[in-house]
């Protein structure tokens, strides 16, 4: 299993092996080790600071029924079974996936090094693993069944590193691949997370955003947010609202990190089934705003 090279997630100082599996950082003297199959990289600071967004994520997973035990659940992600709750999403999901493979990966060379972050239960590292891939699944949750524990349940070899994916702790121009799979939303300044998440690439190394809710303008994008935390409140009783991040991404935000970093960028849409796009179409007049674009952003 490939293991990229660590650095100090909070001053990227090289770190300097203490034991099996154990670093310290030589300039800041924070340690880190393997535990529980993870490498564990979330400080106590980052991991406090996302403690209160981790209890709300939990809460809300139960309520909407997204918190499944079967290990052959995780396995056939993103296929889920006909009559699971949640069909139709997973229906978008795998098409974006589709894009992924068709259009990033089928052209590339045979293992590429993929990072993908915001990893939740790793379905993404585990699929590639299989294709052949190096993968490295990062996450701040270690939880067994929306987090990285739940790697548990595959047998393909892939690195699974528990941190923020604002303090990463890779060493510069180590992956040919880096991909938020439904999670840049969750940062507090996307284009900063973005930014820093470039630095981890590779020389000529492809950058990709998967499913996060993506709208032209930003006054439909703060509607659904206020929609969402409507949702929080009456359907799932959370009374304090976290909201750890922006919630949603823009066309134009995107493309801006695009241009700053000299790369070229391409939306590649995922329509869903019949019955996604005339629910969309019918929320569009109800709710007076444009719904979100799921779909696969690519820039190289
Ligand atoms: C909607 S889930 C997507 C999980 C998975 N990629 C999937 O497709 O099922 C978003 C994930 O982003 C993770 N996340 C949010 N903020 C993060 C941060 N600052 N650092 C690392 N992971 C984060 C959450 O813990 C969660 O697992």
């Amino acid at each position: 299993m490939w293991v990229p090279r660590f650095v100090c997630p909070e001053c990227r100082t090289d770190l300097v092996e203490t034991g099996a599996e154990q670093f310290a950082c030589a300039a800041c003297s924070r340690r880190f080790d393997r535990r529980g199959g993870l490498w564990r990289f979330l400080t106590d600071t980052r991991g406090a600071r996302l403690e209160p967004f981790v209890r709300q994520y939990r809460i809300v997973r139960q309520r909407e029924g997204r918190r499944p035990a079967a290990p052959d659940y995780y396995r056939r992600l993103p296929s889920v079974a006909p009559g699971d709750p949640h069909a139709r999403d997973w229906q978008v999901r795998r098409e974006t996936y589709h894009h992924l493979l068709g259009h990033v990966l089928a052209a590339g060379e045979l293992q590429l090094r993929v990072l993908d972050l915001g990893a939740g239960s790793a379905w993404l590292s585990h699929r590639l693993a299989a294709l052949g891939h190096h993968a490295v699944a990062v996450d701040a949750i270690d939880d067994e069944v929306d987090g990285l524990g739940a790697s548990r349940h595959y047998a393909t070899p892939f690195t699974a590193v528990q941190a923020d994916f604002d303090a990463l702790p890779f060493a510069a121009g180590q992956f040919d691949l880096v991909v938020f799979n439904g999670s840049l939303h969750y940062a507090a300044d996307i284009a900063a997370t973005l930014e820093r998440a470039y630095g981890v690439l590779a020389p000529g190394g492809t950058l990709v955003v998967m499913d996060s809710p993506m709208f032209r303008a930003d006054r439909d994008g703060s509607a659904m947010v206020g929609s969402a935390r409507q949702h929080l409140i009456g359907e799932c009783g959370c009374a304090d609202v976290v909201q750890p991040g922006e919630g949603y991404l823009t066309f134009a935000r995107l493309d801006g990190v695009a241009d700053k970093l000299a790369l070229r960028a391409q939306f590649v849409p995922s329509r869903g089934p019949l019955g996604w796009r005339v629910r969309r179409s019918m929320a569009r007049i109800r709710l007076r705003r444009a719904p979100a674009a799921f779909g696969l952003w690519v820039a190289q």
